[in-house]
């Protein structure tokens, strides 16, 4: 499937704007999630093996997962899982609806299989995604792995006030969810990363545990709290990033997502990539990779590998999400391979796992999480 991807599908997709085939293919994507004989259909061809994983007291079916950005408005939930995905990360949503950046706002640098985007987080807003997702509910169609959603701070919401608007979206999201990702590194939205200073963290943080932990109301149905992670930039130094672990046990952060994109550039020798490096906004795919897994390990060697870390960031195939895991990262996530690879990729990424469990002599996931990282502790 990665080569008729690669060398019949993609061409012709590369040929559009890319804006308009994310939304054409979102459509189609929608359009299957809703029938029930299409999802089959796509879970038979794409479904990927068991390579399960316990984590937060959440079951994934395995560790590859969609990451933030992808589907904004909660679309294509039951498709995910029929692709492959061992749980997804939807939004990123923000309290007040939003139309994001004027387009054009994303670019392919096709040579160096990487995107940059200013999507500047366009959503319907989290009350109009609460009820997207109980629709999805009592449709029957949720999905059979772990759901995600990404948390941003509204454009108009001034920084002093980020703590409320990040609070509100928890408010009237947190029941219809498995987990929850605090987004402070998106560069797209102005100021919001320096919302990653250790002060403005703790306060988001703090508001959003208050209503977590808070008795629930009896109409809630459920409530134990729900695990909530914050996502970090490639771009903040190794210090920036210990400040953030100090608050690990003091807010209850159960993980951290590394990383968002980055607003750094690559040399490029292409002309085609030069100019795509000159357009404004965040870096993904290929050329992060490197970065994101430093990241990664120095987050699981500074948190003695008691945090757990989701991975993102250029993974494109097995071998780089086996990089990411062995770097520290219990779980992967993964935007740009699947708009190079297709959607075949996620299949083939957890079946190359599985292989190198194999070889390895491994009989769970965890035991090869961090061991490039040479940590000398029990897990
Ligand atoms: C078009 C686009 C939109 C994105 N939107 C979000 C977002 O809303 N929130 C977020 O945390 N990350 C967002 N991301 C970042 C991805 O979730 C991911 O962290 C990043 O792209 C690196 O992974 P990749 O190299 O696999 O794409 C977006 C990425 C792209 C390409």
């Amino acid at each position: 499937m990665s080569w008729f991807y690669r060398h019949l599908v993609r061409p012709v997709l590369f040929t559009q704007d890319a804006e308009t085939v994310h939304n054409r293919t979102m459509a189609g994507l929608n359009r299957v999630s809703r029938n029930e004989l299409f999802c089959d259909a796509m879970q038979s061809f794409f479904g990927s093996p068991n390579l399960p994983v316990e984590l937060f007291g959440l079951r994934f079916p395995n560790p590859v997962g969609l990451a933030a950005g992808m589907d904004k408005h909660a679309a294509a939930l039951p498709a995910w899982a029929a692709m492959g995905f061992g749980f997804s990360e939807l939004g990123g949503v923000t309290w007040h609806s939003q139309p994001g950046n004027p387009a054009p706002r994303i670019f392919r640098a096709l040579a160096d299989h990487a995107i940059v985007n200013r999507m500047g987080f366009n959503n319907p807003g989290a009350a109009a995604l609460a009820e997207r997702l109980a629709e999805w509910r009592a449709s029957g169609r949720w999905p059979d792995h772990p759901v995600g959603m990404n948390l941003g701070k509204s454009k108009v919401t001034p920084l002093d006030q980020a703590a409320d608007d990040y609070a509100n979206s928890f408010r009237v999201l947190r029941q219809h969810l498995d987990f929850f990702v605090v987004n402070v590194s998106s560069p797209n939205t102005p100021n919001l990363r320096q919302l990653q200073d250790k002060a403005a963290l703790d306060e988001i943080l703090a508001a959003i545990q208050e209503i977590n932990t808070a008795a629930p109301a009896p109409a809630d149905g459920h409530e134990t709290p729900k695990p909530v992670l914050v996502k970090v930039a490639p771009d903040l130094s190794f210090e920036a990033l210990d400040e953030i672990l100090e608050l690990a046990g003091p807010r209850r952060i159960a993980g951290i997502v590394a990383t968002n994109t980055t607003i750094t550039r690559p040399d490029a020798g292409d002309p085609d990539s030069q100019r795509v490096y000159a357009e404004t906004g965040g870096l993904s795919g290929r050329p992060l990779r490197g970065r994101s897994t430093e990241v990664v390990r120095h987050l699981y060697r500074q948190s003695q590998g008691k945090l757990p870390i989701i991975g993102v960031g250029g993974i494109f195939n097995a071998a780089d999400a086996w990089e990411k895991i062995t770097a520290g990262a219990s779980l992967v996530q993964l935007y740009t391979g699947l708009v190079y690879e297709g959607p075949g990729v996620v299949k083939a990424i957890v079946s190359g796992l599985v292989e190198k469990m194999e070889a390895a002599g491994l009989r769970s996931l965890r035991e090869a999480v961090g061991s490039a990282c040479n940590l000398k502790m029990s897990r």
